[in-house]
């Protein structure tokens, strides 16, 4: 065993520490991102991975490691898409997924205090047996945990009319390098009373500090849904749905886009028989008073049918919409499945730029000859590009297409006035492309706002943040 896992081990107790030679050491090193875009420099296996239990477990590993001068990368539930919880930098893994206690669901304050490895799902379960709602919904909620989720500041496909997680983190505990334990924000749903730091901790990715606890805000749990599938020949069509239902004053809580080639990869595997020329899925689906929803139905029916929709389904029962929703669940394992290369983009445009964005994506591909399939949360202009290829990634000219493909889509994005990321995060996957988006002096100064929560750059190194021009390390 290495030093440090030694020292952690003497601090936490036996088992909780992951040390060389265990084999379940290797699973530290990975999480959901696409290998081929961890930059060659960032691939290190960590020291060890703890696994703590409580918030002065936590603290206690900060200290440790903060006086050897250790590296600590904080992990949820190991399933981010962009290497934000790859230990770049070698160091310790510190693992909240067994901090998974539901602390406190408060129904009168609507507010619930959960530990960080709560799974998402299994919170927004709990909360619902008591009629209440915990709205962002990412794709990976069966197994994210919550802890991750403000991490990343994780969307989802309700964020179109709920907002992203960071609009119900309300109060955070968190853990600093060097042991220190801090109580951010509030339980109240209002609250100016200072700096916002739980704004800057939300997002920053476990740069700034660990999360160890999360005060969220719960809304009270709407009473009907109904979801509605447009199908139609290609994504203009599919737009001007968008934008005639969006005329018509409704307000989904979902909007969800994809195109010909995600529909193509999902074709063999759903239930449901997309007709022959279908080019594009609008998935609408709304929320709120039952007896109300039939004509909001009704009209989004309308909105499709007059955009010239191949075929238009609705269902209002739990199962006839799990039913809907299956080919735009099935997406993107159908594009892993079906490729040995994936390279999942999560750019965001403003929504009126989504058909040229589109367009400009189709030009990409044709000219690099590269498959790409896109498919997304149109109502909020975030599109999950994809980049396909069954060709030998080693082989230097074909990583050069990847690299070109991956490219013009930011380039593309930052022209167009959209982000190189809606909900996913920089991590480590995008950090070298930062400055396609941000000026030097916006980066410089969020580099002193790192500096002041961690000056000795331990905390999750090489994440978010360029290296600064010239520099050769972090
Ligand atoms: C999604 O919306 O499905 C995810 O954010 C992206 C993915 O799973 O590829
Ligand atoms: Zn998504």
């Amino acid at each position: 065993m290495s030093d440090i896992a030694a020292v952690l081990e003497r601090e936490l107790g036996a088992g909780r520490v992951i040390g060389p030679g265990d084999d379940r050491l290797d699973d530290y090193g990975r999480d959901e991102s696409p290998a081929l875009l961890v930059p060659d420099d960032a691939r290190h296996p960590p020291a060890c991975a703890v696994l703590c239990e409580r918030t002065d477990e936590v603290a206690a590993v900060l200290r440790v490691c903060a006086e050897r001068g250790v590296p600590v990368v904080p992990r949820g539930a190991g399933s981010g898409m962009t290497g934000g919880c790859l230990p770049v930098a070698g160091g310790v893994v510190l693992s909240t997924e067994r901090m998974q206690r539901v602390v406190e669901i408060a129904e009168d304050d609507l507010v619930a205090v959960v530990e960080p490895g709560v799974i998402t799902g299994r919170l927004q379960e709990a909360v619902e047996a008591r009629g209440l709602f915990y709205p962002p919904d990412p794709a990976s909620l069966d197994f994210c945990s919550i802890g991750g989720n403000a991490a990343t500041c994780a969307g989802g496909p309700r964020a179109f009319k709920y907002g992203v997680t960071r609009e119900y983190v309300l109060g955070l505990e968190v853990a600093l390098m060097g042991g220190e334990v801090l109580r951010v924000g509030r339980r109240t749903s209002k609250g100016v009373t200072g700096y916002d730091l739980v704004a800057g901790f939300v997002g920053s990715e476990g740069t700034f500090g660990v999360i160890t606890e999360l005060t969220v805000k719960l809304l009270p749990l709407p009473p009907g849904v109904a979801t509605v599938l447009g199908v139609f020949a290609d994504v203009p069509a599919a737009s001007a749905a968008i934008t005639a239902l969006l005329r018509r004053g409704i307000r989904p809580r979902v909007l969800e886009l994809a195109d010909r080639a995600s529909i193509d990869h999902v074709r063999p595997r759903a239930r449901y028989r997309f007709p022959d020329g279908a080019g594009a899925i609008v998935l609408v689906e709304v929320d709120g008073d039952p007896d109300a929803l039939d004509a909001e139905v009704e009209r989004i029916g309308q909105a499709c049918e007059g955009a010239g929709a191949l075929d238009v389904l609705a269902a209002q029962s739990a199962s006839e919409r799990r039913a809907l929703w299956e080919a735009r669940r099935l997406i993107s394992k159908s594009l892993r499945d079906a490729h040995r290369v994936k390279l999942n983009e999560d750019v965001c445009v403003p929504r009126g730029a989504i058909t040229e964005m589109l367009a400009r994506i189709a030009r990409t591909s044709a000219d690099l000859d590269l498959p790409i399939a896109v498919f997304g949360h149109a109502g909020d202009g975030n599109l999950h590009v994809n980049v396909l290829s069954d060709d030998d990634p080693a082989d230097p000219a074909v990583a050069r297409r990847l690299d070109q493909a991956v490219h013009r889509v930011l380039a593309d994005t930052i022209d167009l006035r959209g982000t190189l990321s809606g909900e996913h995060g920089i991590g480590v996957t995008k950090r070298d492309v930062m400055t396609l988006e941000q000026s030097e002096r916006v980066l410089e100064w969020q580099r002193r706002w790192k500096a002041m929560w961690d000056p000795a750059g331990l905390l999750n190194p090489g994440k978010v943040l360029p290296r600064r021009r010239g520099a050769c390390s972090e």
